[in-house]
């Protein structure tokens, strides 16, 4: 339970979540943590809390920097009870503690603990002054929710942004410097696609007023702390804003006999054929959170399924609510399936694709019952006309 110096005067006083496996239906194989941190100054300020069950561990880190009951200021950047589970515990303990937060921040946290805590709302740019340090505020909102708000200390180049930039992963190393840059970035893009990803306008504007702060640490609510590896984590932020994506495919179906599957494979031939990169995924093999990742970086997006009953497979189904829920921009879409006797699956599929404003150039192939080699090739040729269309 030991703090984690990460600047002079400044500690990490988190959770760690190893056991963490399914995050409100995010499914979280490498566990989480939830960041807190306590910045002793004139004024003691702890940024954050953690998850409910992890205040003990969260204590007994704080405790061996300073006596909690004196700390001075507590910072709500964000309502979600990942970060505000040990609020009303933490201000029983620290009974003169101001609680600093967003105007929204206020009205969430009223709604979800019904307590009169002792709040200060502070605005967007609002500079509160702790002794040596200034910690300003700047709202991010719907960067998760609306009350999300950052904390930056221009003294220390400090960025403590919640819930942007994180990353749900459990480790005993706490930069980013000390874990492959390539399971951070995965994880990062994990967390964007599957909670940040409809918001790119908002973090567009986020982005922007980072721009003209000086940032040589991010100390985000999850997961690691960037400091070696700050320009790769806003370029990726950037990317992922803006909905750019990579010239490469992903192709995600369900099967009941293999028909669909043997379409999706001749799918694959053909956009391959024309040099496009194809993600093949089983739905019944692949989580959609997992699915998600794949969707942020790429270009055209293939969904399959036979129609059963009247109506597409409910694995691709739910697919179709997450993917609507997150609603990724500027794709390509396209649909295809088996059917028996009447054939309903491809158009729903390529109505919720529209529905979404994905471009759908090709009408989806459909085949009754199993595909003979000649309709395998016709598929085949179709997955070609895709790829030109990528290629264009
Ligand atoms: Fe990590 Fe939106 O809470």
């Amino acid at each position: 339970m030991e703090p984690v110096e990460v600047k002079q005067g400044i500690y990490w006083v988190g959770g760690i979540d190893w056991d963490l496996r399914n995050f409100h239906g995010y499914i979280t194989q490498r566990g989480s943590t939830y960041n807190a941190y306590l910045i002793v100054d004139e004024k003691i300020v702890l940024v954050d809390t953690v998850k409910h069950y992890l205040f003990d561990e969260m204590l007994a880190r704080i405790r061996k920097v300073v006596d909690p009951s004196k700390i001075d200021y507590i910072v709500a950047n964000h309502v979600e009870m990942d970060h505000s589970g040990c609020l009303v515990g933490m201000a029983e303990i620290a009974e003169k503690a101001v609680v600093l937060t967003s105007p929204k921040g206020e009205e969430g946290l009223r709604r979800h603990f019904k307590k009169d805590l002792n709040f200060r709302i502070v605005q967007n740019g609002e500079t509160v002054n702790i002794g040596k340090r200034d910690l300003q505020f700047f709202h991010m909102p719907m960067v998760h929710w609306p009350d999300s708000m950052a904390t930056y200390c221009p003294q220390e180049k400090l960025l403590l942004p919640n819930d942007a930039f994180g990353q749900h992963i459990a480790t005993a190393e706490r930069f980013d410097d000390e874990v492959p840059f390539d399971i951070l970035r995965e994880e990062a893009a994990k967390y964007y696609a599957n909670i940040v990803l409809p918001y790119g306008s908002q973090v567009q504007k986020v982005l922007h007023a980072l721009s003209s702060l000086e940032i040589d640490m991010i100390g985000p609510s999850h997961g690691i702390i960037w400091r070696s590896h700050i320009p790769d984590i806003l370029a990726a932020y950037e990317k992922w804003a803006n909905n750019d994506t990579d010239k490469k495919a992903l192709i995600v179906y369900d099967t009941m006999w293999g028909s669909t599957r043997k379409m999706a494979y001749a799918l694959k031939d053909g956009l391959e054929e024309c040099g496009i990169p194809v993600t093949m995924r089983n739905l019944e093999l692949t989580h959609i959170s997992d699915i998600m990742a794949d969707v942020l970086e790429s270009r055209a997006i293939l969904i399959g399924s036979p129609t059963l009953n009247k109506g597409m497979m409910p694995t691709i189904g739910a697919l179709l609510t997450y993917l609507t829920g997150l609603c990724p921009k500027k794709r390509t879409g396209m649909a295809f399936g088996s059917y028996g006797w009447a054939e309903k699956s491809v158009g729903e599929i390529e109505e919720a694709m529209k529905a979404m404003k994905w471009d759908v150039p090709i009408d989806g192939p459909r085949i009754r019952y199993v595909p003979d080699p000649e309709e395998l090739e016709e598929v085949r040729e179709t997955g070609k006309q895709l790829g030109a269309i990528i290629n264009k």
